[in-house]
């Protein structure tokens, strides 16, 4: 629970961050084994609390687990209506990386400063319907943004391409700001979102459909690598 692995995820940048939402909870400590074994730098963690968004998932207990079977990092997006009542035990319990919804809170500034006062990297989310002014007042407090491709709640939808001009806006405003994209993200899209200028990528139904996580995710480290050459050489719009 330190901000070290932060500086873990940076590094890890530009990497694909499996999501734990459609994995085999009856197995999780073989799921995150085969994730490593896979090239996995980063744990993507999906709490939802069937009111901000109407799925419902888990919470601490799940996040405590995984942690004692691993030590990468933890990178917990918050779909819940209420963050800060529940930071505190998250970053107890493992996290090290909380990601908050705008649309969820009257006071930005306010989350991110309160998660940032537990010892962790602070994300803002914002889903394809919401406006980037929307996070103006926070950006300077957060240390990521995770432009969400689909409405949060559910993997297994189509990819917005919204999300792509918010990640252009952001890096080019923002050269520092570490840029996340959620939802729909596979290896027609991963490439555009790279283009785009976004550093960690997060995919469940690449990952988790596929037979063997190895190829999927370096099919998608294939992609991620061809856009970063295609945006040096000139070819394509903005990149970091
Ligand atoms: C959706 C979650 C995602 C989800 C992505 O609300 O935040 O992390 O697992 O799943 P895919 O990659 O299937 O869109
Ligand atoms: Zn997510």
């Amino acid at each position: 629970m330190t901000r070290a692995k932060l500086d873990a995820i940076r590094d890890a940048a530009p990497a694909v961050l499996p999501s734990m939402l459609i994995c085999d909870f009856g197995d999780l400590r073989s799921e995150v084994a085969k994730l490593v074994d896979a090239g996995t730098k980063v744990l993507h963690l999906d709490v939802m609390d069937g009111h901000f968004v109407p799925n419902l998932t888990y919470g601490m207990p799940i996040i405590e687990g995984l942690r004692r079977h691993t030590d990468l990092p933890l990178d917990v997006h918050l779909m819940i209506s209420d963050p800060l009542k529940y930071a505190r035990p998250m970053v107890e319990a493992g996290a090290d990386m909380l990601t908050f919804h705008v649309e969820a809170v009257e006071d930005a500034v306010h989350t991110a400063r309160e998660i940032k006062k537990l010892g962790v990297g602070v994300g803002v989310a914002l889903n394809p319907d919401t406006a980037i002014r929307d996070l103006d007042s926070c950006l300077d407090e957060v240390d990521m943004v995770l432009v969400m491709s689909v409405n949060a709640g559910f993997g297994g939808q189509s990819f917005n391409p919204v999300a792509l001009d918010k990640l252009k806006l952001l890096r080019d405003s923002h050269p520092d700001l570490l840029l996340e994209i959620d939802g729909g993200i596979n290896e027609d899209t991963i490439g555009r979102a790279r283009a785009a200028g976004c550093d960690l990528f997060v995919v469940g139904s690449g990952i988790f459909r596929a037979d063997d996580y190895g190829v999927a995710i370096s099919e998608l480290d294939a992609a991620i690598a061809a856009a970063g050459e295609q945006t040096e050489n000139g070819q394509r719009g903005a990149g970091s």
